[in-house]
């Protein structure tokens, strides 16, 4: 298992879990009733480090790029994900144990039970492997532990096994079954036969009113509020392109079986952006300043041939060589390396994972996910995809509302198009109420169906359609439409742009931070610390009086007031356990600053500041120590840089 560069002593996920737990960064929701798979609340100092990542996401994408932010409603109506295609074909592979009726996600178990023989296959030839990395779950442990016992494997078997690991995420239901067939994949605890895979629609379905028949459903991902106010957005753009919607929000998935605590839950925050480009250029203005960036890549065509070796390239090679299918979706896997490395992530467990073309989602042309590696293995956080131009699209035809926008040419453009002209005054006393509805069909029609339409009036001499909302079959004979062939010359041009979506798990980046960051000090493998970086940790300092005498008060109010005045976030902590304790307390909380206030602070007001990683201590005036610790939390200053004011200290108590 990794091990944190600050430290020898190996990374143990049982520590961190405790740590987490002790410190309620977050907990199993509804516990005392035995809680649910999946459901987790959020504690005070997970609630506050979630606060400060979003708060690092808005600046470092919406302000940045001068995004457009709208909050939409999480119960959505069921016509919507049925147009956008959810309904139909957001789905996982299950299976299940026909005995004991446990339920696993196919394409999981194969690779569980792939990953485990692989191991138990090294560790027979006497190959060093990491140790299998022991969670609360023992079941799972005594799971893999029997698979890694039963198995021993030949040299074209491992080759195999490899080869399959790669692609993983690219088998479709029934392949997954051949798999499962193939290589005998079975129920770990219990040898059980597995049936063949079938498909789980994983959105929550319920009933929006009191009479049940609006159908609806949880959002499972935040974009579709975004897409159905595309118009309006645009508007309020002043109807320029490019831009980007932006929106934070819950989601929620009925995951078929959650484990791994927050990597995998039913309802979860997410932050996604849509930036809405034109479809002939795909540029970004800002691309130029970022192409010299380093990345590391796992392309499709390296995963189809079994490996998963990194290319580590600049986005601007990558992009001129195709790999990364245009510049602005290069744009945001760098300005995602930027947010990410600036909020904790390791850049060295960090990898840009690309698609291959049968994983793809079904809205999805290409698509890159920010991977990040933990104990669990490689974790998908964020998923960056051209969505092109699929949904609007889509909302577009089922609505009739047009989707598109519309720009002056430089040149006028003489063209060739169908054109439909309605006798609209025949229209009401044949339609009645319906009359509105069915020109708005007529006239949404693509260039495509006009053509269709117009040889069916031509050859029928009449059209029958049918419209969404109107009873019955419509007929219409050239009486009530022409639709011809004309020659015109255009001075706009209309388009429905592309979509280019960079979509976060703000959870799941928080679990892998907490993974990179947390350490041991080599001395004491019960000291642990989580160094998280001091812009988005939950409390910035702990405001230490060394000795509860009531002399020292004065000065606590005093620098609390400092901090407030500040608004930088403290907690004074004047409980009676020493000193070491208190600062190893805040060490598990990722506290980066201790403030001391001794018996010299009373004479002279100067106090000393320390840092959480290093332990180092520098004394100077309250001014200086304050103005230190917002140079490094906010203005992104060194230590050196910001302490350069202050004088080294030699500490006064053992930690
Ligand atoms: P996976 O294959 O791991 O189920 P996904 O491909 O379904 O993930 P996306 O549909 O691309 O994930 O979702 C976008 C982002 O939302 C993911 O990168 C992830 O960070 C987050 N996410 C998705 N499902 C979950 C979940 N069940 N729990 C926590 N976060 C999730
Ligand atoms: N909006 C991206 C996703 O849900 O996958």
């Amino acid at each position: 298992m990794s091990t944190n560069p600050r430290s020898t002593i190996p990374f143990s996920r049982d520590a961190l879990d405790q740590v987490l737990k002790r410190r309620f960064f977050f907990a199993p929701a509804f516990e005392i009733y035995g809680g649910v798979s999946g459901l987790y609340d959020y504690g005070p100092p997970g609630c506050a480090f979630q606060a400060n990542i979003v708060d690092t996401w808005r600046k470092h994408f919406i302000l940045e790029e001068d995004m457009l932010e709208v909050d939409t409603t999480m119960l959505t109506p069921y016509e919507v994900l049925k147009t956008s295609g959810h309904v139909d074909k957001f789905a996982d592979w299950m299976c299940k144990d026909l005995k004991t009726g446990e339920i696993f996600r196919a394409d999981h178990i194969v690779e569980e039970v792939l990953e485990a023989r692989l191991k138990g296959d090294k560790e027979a030839r006497g190959i060093s492997v990491a140790p299998v990395e022991e969670s609360d779950d023992k079941k799972k442990r005594k799971k893999k532990v029997k698979e890694i016992k039963a198995i021993k494997l030949d040299d074209k078997e491992v080759a195999e096994y490899e080869n399959i690991l790669a692609q993983i995420d690219g088998f479709s239901g029934p392949q997954l079954g051949e798999l499962i067939t193939k290589y005998n994949i079975t129920n770990p605890a219990t040898g059980g036969v597995l049936e063949p895979p079938v498909e789980f629609n994983l959105m929550f379905e319920t009933a929006i009113g009191p009479s049940g028949q609006l159908r609806g459903y949880l959002r499972p991902e935040t974009a579709q509020g975004q897409f159905l106010n595309f118009s309006k957005l645009l508007e309020f753009n002043n109807e320029k392109m490019p831009f980007a919607s932006a929106s934070i929000g819950k989601s929620f998935r009925n995951e078929i079986s959650p484990r791994a605590g927050l990597l995998r839950v039913r309802e979860f925050l997410m932050a996604e952006i849509e930036h809405f480009v034109d479809p002939n250029d795909k540029s970004h203005p800002k691309f130029e300043a970022f192409k010299d960036l380093k990345l590391r890549f796992l392309p499709k065509g390296v995963q189809e041939s079994g490996s998963t070796e990194l290319i580590e390239e600049s986005i601007g090679d990558a992009v001129a060589s195709g790999m990364v299918d245009n510049e602005t979706l290069g744009y945001f896997l760098a300005r995602i390396y930027l947010f990410l490395t600036k909020i904790g992530v390791d850049a060295n467990r960090l990898r840009f994972r690309q698609h291959m073309s049968n994983e793809m989602a079904h809205y999805a042309a290409d698509c890159w996910d920010a991977e990040l590696h933990t104990s669990f293995g490689w974790i998908e956080c964020i998923g960056c995809a051209d969505r092109s131009a699929y949904d609007l699209s889509v909302h577009s035809a089922r609505t009739n509302e047009k989707l598109i926008v519309r720009q002056p040419l430089a040149e006028p453009l003489i063209v060739e198009k169908f054109e439909i002209e309605i006798a609209k005054k025949k229209f009401g006393p044949k339609f009645r109420k319906d009359a509105g509805a069915v020109e708005k069909w007529l006239l949404a029609r693509t260039q495509c169906e006009l053509e269709d339409l117009a040889k069916e009036l031509k050859d029928e001499g009449k059209i029958t359609f049918e419209v969404s909302g109107v009873e019955g079959k419509i007929e219409l004979d050239t009486e009530f439409v022409k639709i011809e062939k004309v020659t015109r010359t255009e001075h706009i041009r209309e388009f429905t742009p592309n979509v280019i979506e960079p979509s976060f798990g703000i959870g799941r980046i928080i679990y892998c931070i907490f993974e990179h960051q947390f350490w041991a000090r080599p001395e004491d493998e019960a000291r642990a610390v989580l160094s998280l970086p001091p812009l988005v940790a939950p409390t910035k300092v702990l405001l230490v009086p060394l000795s509860s005498n009531s002399e020292l008060q004065p000065v606590v109010k005093q620098v609390s007031a400092a901090l407030k005045k500040e608004l930088i976030p403290f907690k004074v902590d004047d409980s009676s356990a020493s000193i070491g304790k208190r600062y190893a307390r805040n060490d598990e909380l990722g506290t980066p600053f201790g403030i001391t206030i001794d018996f010299e602070s009373v004479k002279d007001l100067s106090i000393t500041l320390r840092e959480r990683d290093s332990t180092k201590q520098v004394r100077g005036s309250i001014e200086d120590v304050i103005s230190a610790i917002k140079g490094i939390t906010y203005e992104n200053k060194s230590w050196t840089e910001g302490t350069s004011k202050l004088s080294p200290f030699e500490t006064q108590a053992a930690e």
